[in-house]
């Protein structure tokens, strides 16, 4: 191990990143996951990057809590922000998680799911008709934003011309939970909460006189609830469909703007998935393994815990780097290489254990149909300019990656 890798895990701070970071963090990643696996940063917090180490931390929901209540009563204060997160299901432990989550897994079924897919072909169809109508692309605002905030609109069933402000409420709501949040982002991240909060209210109003179609529509099921009389309450039902919006937004956006993007810097594993399309399955998840979307969990000790060798009191703040954990070679053989058929391929973009995604069977299909029509379609695009980055940790993507169409 060299001095460097060394200086790197020493220097880490998770507040004070550079942009060579934010440019490629894996070699970071990869200096702490040999050196200082479960580091304790200068705040006090504790970042963790070996496989087996965030398995354990998000399989064991008594010690590792992710009731964010205390954690986020200094960070927001007494807020809108502060509401929305402290209600929302991601951030509850069970029993009062695994209510909210049936609820909500109940209405995500894979009846719901499998019912969007012709939609879901015909939206990307459209786009893909129109970047060849404009003759070239940006890939993220033409095409890897546009899908998911359609799909989630049906989902919810929000009507087409009601739909322009979800994307910025989502952004400033998601960019607040950032490990360092300016008081300019904290402001905007209220103002969004309120905001969508008065727009919820009349669209789940509308949706009360008239009722959709519960096998289709998620909003409809929420209010209705389930036959045993379990329902959310309002502001329950609010906050958690608010998140839901949010949820399957961005992690969607940047699974198919980072999978395009790593296809064309391996132009033979483009190339093989052109020349077998079948490949799409494994290649969606290496995507999700190689560039996950979302980089990193919280959760919080409720008990003094060992973990790699060190012992955490209780109350320990514990950041999960999940694109640590995901090259990790002690799962993954040759970590760092691109492979689109790589099986087995267990990892953690979507967590594991009580809190695991909700929403992956739906995020896997709209990655499996973006990517795999966009490269049949326009299998010569080419990078035309420098893509630039969001500059987040926590939700790695593209602002925008200019293409030609070839
Ligand atoms: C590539 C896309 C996506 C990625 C990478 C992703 C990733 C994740 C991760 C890592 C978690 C666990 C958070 C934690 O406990 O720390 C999570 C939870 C969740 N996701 Fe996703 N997600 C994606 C798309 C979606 C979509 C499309 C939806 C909804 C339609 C969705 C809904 C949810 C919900 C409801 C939870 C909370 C589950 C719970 O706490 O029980 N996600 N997601």
């Amino acid at each position: 191990m060299t001095g460097n890798a060394r200086d790197l895990a020493a220097r880490f701070d998770l507040e004070k990143l550079t942009q060579e970071f934010y440019d490629d963090p894996y070699p970071t990643y990869r200096a702490l996951r040999e050196n200082e696996p479960v580091k304790r940063l200068p705040n006090g917090t504790v970042f963790l990057t070996r496989y087996d180490d965030l398995v354990t931390t998000y399989k064991n929901t008594r010690t590792f809590s992710s009731d964010k209540r205390r954690e986020f009563a200094p960070k927001y204060g007494d807020t809108p922000l502060f509401e929305h997160h402290t209600t929302s299901l991601v951030f509850n432990d069970p029993p009062a998680h695994t209510r909210v989550r049936r609820l909500i897994m109940g209405a995500l079924s894979p009846r719901a799911i499998a019912g969007m897919e012709g939609d879901l072909i015909k939206l990307v169809d459209g786009l893909l008709d129109a970047i060849a109508a404009k003759g070239t692309c940006e890939l993220i605002g033409d095409f890897a934003s546009a899908i998911p905030i359609e799909v989630i609109g049906n989902l919810l069933d929000v009507p087409h011309d009601e739909r322009a402000p979800l994307r910025d409420w989502s952004l400033a709501i998601l960019g607040a939970l950032e490990p360092v949040v300016s008081a300019e982002a904290a402001a905007r991240g209220n103002t969004a909460v309120k905001d969508f909060l008065i727009y919820l209210q009349t669209l789940v109003e509308r949706r009360r006189k008239r009722p959709g179609n519960p096998d289709r529509d998620v909003l409809t099921r929420l209010i209705q609830g389930e036959e045993n009389g379990e329902r959310l309450t309002e502001k329950e039902l609010l906050h958690n469909c608010i998140f839901l919006l949010n949820a399957g937004h961005e992690t969607t956006t940047n699974l198919i703007g980072n999978g395009l993007v790593a296809l064309q810097n391996n132009p033979e594993q483009k190339q093989r998935l052109i020349d077998n399309p079948d490949l799409i399955k494994t290649a969606v998840e290496e995507m999700l393994r190689y560039e996950s979307s979302n980089q990193l969990g919280n959760r919080m000790t409720t008990e003094p815990v060992e973990l790699g060798g060190l012992t955490l009191d209780a109350g320990t703040s514990i950041t999960l780097c999940i694109g640590a954990a995901n090259r990790d070679p002690a799962q993954f053989p040759d970590p760092e290489t691109f492979d689109i058929a790589r099986t087995p391929n267990r990892h953690l973009a979507f967590a594991t254990g009580a809190h695991q995604c909700a929403g992956m069977a739906l995020a896997r299909l709209e990655g499996a149909i973006a990517i795999s029509r966009f490269l049949a379609r326009f299998s010569n695009y080419a990078l035309s300019g420098r893509p630039v980055r969001g500059g987040r940790v926590r939700f790695r993507g593209f602002l925008s990656v200019p293409c030609s169409i070839g």
